[in-house]
C-alpha cells in the first residue's frame, strides 16, 4: 500500500508526509525533491530548459516508478494529477489524501516558504499569484476530487490534528473495505 498526498502548492503535503510515514514506520518521499535529485537540476531550471512539458515528462516517469512500489508515503507535486495514468495508479496504490486550502491561504503559505522561488516557477501568465492559483485550481479541482479517497480541509487544523483526522479516515476506509469483501 502507498499513501499519497495530493493538492495544490502550499497545502501542507510535505509537513504531513513525514508524520504519516513515522506512524506507519515507512519511508516517505517528496516527489519534487526526488525529481530534482535525479535530474541534478532544480525544478525552476527544468522549466527554464524544457518548459513545463519536460517537467511533466520527468514527473510522470518518476511517479510511475514510485507507484509500482509498496509501503511508502508519497507527497506529490501539485500538478501530478494532470496525468490520467498517474491518477489511475495513485488510486490503485492505496489511500489518496487531498489536502485542501483556499487560494488566499495558499498565497500566504507559498510566500512564507523559502523554497518557493526554486521549486515553484509560474504556471500561467496571470497578472497576480492569486489569479494564477484561482484559475489553475478551478481547472484541477475536478481532477483532485476524482483521484482522492480522503479529503481534508487544512485551513483550520494544526498539522498534528490533521494527522489524526487522516489516520482516522484511513482506518475507517480500511474497515469499510473489509466489510465489502466479507
Ligand atoms: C507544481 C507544483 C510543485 C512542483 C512544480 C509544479 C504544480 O510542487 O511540482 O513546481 O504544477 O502545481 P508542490 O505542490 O510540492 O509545490
Amino acid at each position: 500500500m502507498i499513501i499519497s498526498l495530493i493538492g495544490y502548492r502550499g497545502t501542507g503535503k510535505t509537513s504531513l508526509a513525514p508524520r504519516l510515514a513515522a506512524h506507519f514506520g515507512w519511508p516517505w518521499i517528496d516527489a519534487d525533491v526526488e525529481l530534482e535529485r535525479r535530474a541534478g537540476r532544480s525544478i525552476r531550471a527544468i522549466f527554464a530548459d524544457g518548459g513545463e512539458p519536460e517537467f511533466r515528462r520527468l514527473e510522470r516517469t518518476l511517479l510511475a516508478e514510485l507507484l509500482a512500489g509498496d509501503r511508502l508515503v508519497l507527497a506529490t507535486g501539485g500538478g501530478a494529477i494532470l496525468n490520467p495514468d498517474t491518477r489511475r495508479e495513485l488510486k490503485a496504490a492505496g489511500p489518496v489524501v487531498w489536502l485542501q486550502a483556499s487560494p488566499s491561504v495558499i498565497v500566504e503559505r507559498v510566500n512564507r516558504d523559502a523554497t518557493t522561488a526554486e521549486r515553484r516557477p509560474a504556471l500561467t501568465n496571470a497578472a497576480t499569484q492569486l489569479q494564477e492559483i484561482e484559475s489553475v485550481l478551478a481547472f484541477r479541482e475536478p481532477l483532485y476530487r476524482e483521484t482522492a479517497s480522503i479529503v481534508v480541509d487544512t485551513e483550520s487544523l494544526p498539522v498534528d490534528e490533521l494527522l489524526d483526522e487522516v489516520l482516522l479516515a484511513i482506518r475507517t476506509a480500511a474497515t469499510a473495505g473489509r466489510g465489502r469483501t466479507a
